[in-house]
């Protein structure tokens, strides 16, 4: 067998996001020994591409908000479907987390009065979301990554894990390799938090970086969790879809929050025409009043005015820029326009410098001089790995998750700016989780099993050894099939052809070969990720094959209705069965009745959707 190198934790965690990066500065906190493997660079995880903000409710801009209308939010934009316990922590804790990351550094925007400056997103009924610019995500984790470099957290760089070791039934250690020479490595540990965000890569048109390729869900998939709700994938709104070196990229809903305008290609302002019925009242009824908004906005004033409509929910702008599209009314490559251009020049680089920056030095455009051509793009998974809420633990004793990997927080829709507050909420409740477990089991680690060492050595040398596909031609038939069958409208049978697909290219998977050494070879790494790919893929296929209704995310051209019985009591769950994938339907916990009379009494005057 060949050799591997073996390294000895309390806990390991997974990813080096904003969830992970939280995770392990608890773990180190409460005194215990924890590795923090990551598969890029420390400092370079996709959390750093999070632009507009963080959500927490602390009134600095609208004395009114609190972590009631925060939760409500949160649960009418995932439209009932969240765990509404994980809703709660993560409304009423969010606040905390902020002002301990300006503790700990975070040079957040700021109010003329010296407060952490929040600004207006989508869906949030007051102005939540506090920001850096649009350079959140990095400020965030160039903050976490200084507290835990200092508090002495042991780093693995450029590693990936390929798969999860088991002591019985119980987590025992993670098996997987040095990406610069293929090396082998052991991870011994009592608990494993798995913080390794989304699946963005199964699509061909994304805002997600490359490490987005479902690790963290096949993982623990494979080690016997479940994954709940994966039929739920956001599309952004508003990706750059021209010129295509900067195709998918995201262009920031701060860019709509500061005043960004959507016209079709007649120029008109069509957002007014999508606005549900029953959200209306919450949004500018005209012109006047929406730039009414804008210019309070810009001068830093209270207004009466209600906001404008582009601030309508990510799930609805996008299915409003696809229709546009298909009545004939989408700009040249398939999209829209967004305009700040008609703004201060000064004003738009200091509010929105990555943007700024970003497409002028990659694809020559210049935001403060026109306006940009952009279409939805995929953005989020609001489905992941079933958790408890409280403790972030999975089904598998000894595993836990946090961050975008994790489902149930977000329902069947995010509202923008809680994902970042998501990372830090629950990355800091998955690493007091994992604690608890491993201080509860006591001195000795749990035994590993070389039989199993042996089997995922094999696993990954199997690619080398055999003549096959190329693996970069699968990943294309992948997106392919994601983005033909399951995109952001979907039908019984385009579903039902899209699964059928997929079930053959799992031959393609099998047979997937490379040629070379292990050194930086990313066709390699490829043949593992491809594994993943496919659990997500077919999860989200059959999740939303069998969801026979439209909510949040997930709208179906033949249920166009939110179905007000079944669907809205029941959680999509896949776990593994066998080799084959089972599909359940499982009860949505129940909100408590206090909660429930708050939340109803609210949805009365909070008509946000
Ligand atoms: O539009 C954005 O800046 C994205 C934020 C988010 O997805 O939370």
């Amino acid at each position: 067998m060949a050799n591997y190198e073996v390294h000895e934790h309390d806990v390991i965690v997974v990813g080096a996001g904003g969830a992970g990066l939280r995770a392990a500065i608890e773990v180190s906190a409460q005194g215990l020994s924890v590795g923090l493997v990551c598969k890029s660079l420390l400092g370079k995880a996709h959390t750093v591409m999070a632009e507009g903000g963080v959500a927490a409710a602390l009134a600095n801009v609208d004395p009114l908000d609190g972590w009631e209308t925060h939760f409500q939010d949160t649960m009418n934009g995932g439209k009932l479907l969240n765990n509404w316990r994980m809703a709660q922590l993560h409304a009423q804790e969010a606040p905390d987390r902020v002002r301990e990351l300006e503790r700990w550094g975070a040079v957040f925007d700021r109010t003329k009065e010296g407060q952490i400056l929040q600004r207006a997103f989508g869906g949030h009924k007051w102005k939540r979301l506090c920001h850096v610019g649009d350079r959140t995500g990095l400020e965030m984790i160039r903050t976490l990554q200084d507290q835990g470099v200092h508090q002495g957290i042991t780093v693995y760089m450029e590693c990936t894990i390929s798969k999860l070791l088991k002591d019985g039934d119980k987590i025992s250690g993670a098996f997987g390799y040095f990406r610069e020479d293929g090396r082998y490595v052991l991870f011994k540990a009592k608990a494993i938090v798995l913080a390794t965000g989304g699946v963005g890569k199964i699509y061909s048109v994304t805002s997600n970086s490359w490490e987005y390729t479902s690790d963290g869900q096949g993982l623990a998939y494979d080690a016997g969790a479940d994954l709940i709700d994966m039929e739920f994938v956001q599309f952004h709104p508003t990706g750059m879809i021209w010129p295509p070196g900067v195709r998918g990229l995201l262009v920031t809903e701060g860019v709509r929050g500061e005043g960004g305008i959507l016209r079709n290609s007649k120029g008109e302002r069509f957002m007014w025409k999508y606005l549900p019925e029953s959200t209306k009242n919450g949004f500018a009824a005209d012109e006047t009043e929406a730039k009414e908004w804008v210019e309070a906005a810009i001068a830093g004033k209270r207004t009466e005015a209600r906001r404008p409509p582009e601030l309508s929910t990510r799930d609805n702008v996008a299915r409003a820029i696809y229709i546009e599209n298909k009545e004939g009314r989408g700009s040249p490559h398939g999209g829209v326009f967004l305009d700040i251009s008609y703004q201060d020049p000064e004003r738009v680089k200091k509010k929105l410098p990555s943007m700024y920056h970003q497409f002028k030095e990659l694809a020559d455009v210049d935001i403060t001089a026109g306006p940009m051509e952009v279409g939805p793009t995929c953005h989020y998974i609001m489905g992941g790995i079933r958790v408890d809420a409280d403790t972030a633990h999975t089904r598998v004793p000894g595993l836990f998750a946090a961050g975008e990997c994790a489902g149930g927080m977000h329902g069947a829709n995010r509202l923008g700016g809680n994902s970042l507050s998501d990372l830090i909420v629950f990355g800091k409740r998955a690493g007091a989780g994992a604690c608890d477990y491993a201080k509860g089991l006591g001195g000795g680690q749990p035994t590993i099993n070389e039989k199993d060492i042996e089997t995922a050595i094999e696993e990954l040398e199997a690619p080398f050894n055999r003549e096959g596909k190329n693996p970069y031609d699968v990943a294309k038939k992948m997106n392919d099939i994601m983005d033909a069958h399951v995109g952001i409208f979907r039908e019984e049978k385009e579903m039902e052809e899209g699964i059928a697909k997929l079930h053959e290219l799992k031959n393609d998977i099998a047979a997937v070969a490379i040629k070379g050494s292990k050194a930086f070879n990313p066709g390699w790494h490829l043949c593992r990720d491809l594994k993943n790919m496919m659990i997500a893929a077919e999860a989200i296929a059959r999740s939303a094959h069998a969801r026979q209704e439209s909510r949040g995310a997930h709208s179906r051209l033949d249920f166009t209705e939110t179905d007000k019985g079944k669907w809205n009591e029941v959680n999509s769950s896949c776990s593994k069965e066998g080799d084959g994938m089972k599909l359940e339907h499982t009860p949505l916990p129940v909100m408590p009745a206090d909660l429930k009379k708050l939340f109803e009494e609210k949805k009365k005057e909070s008509p946000n959707a």
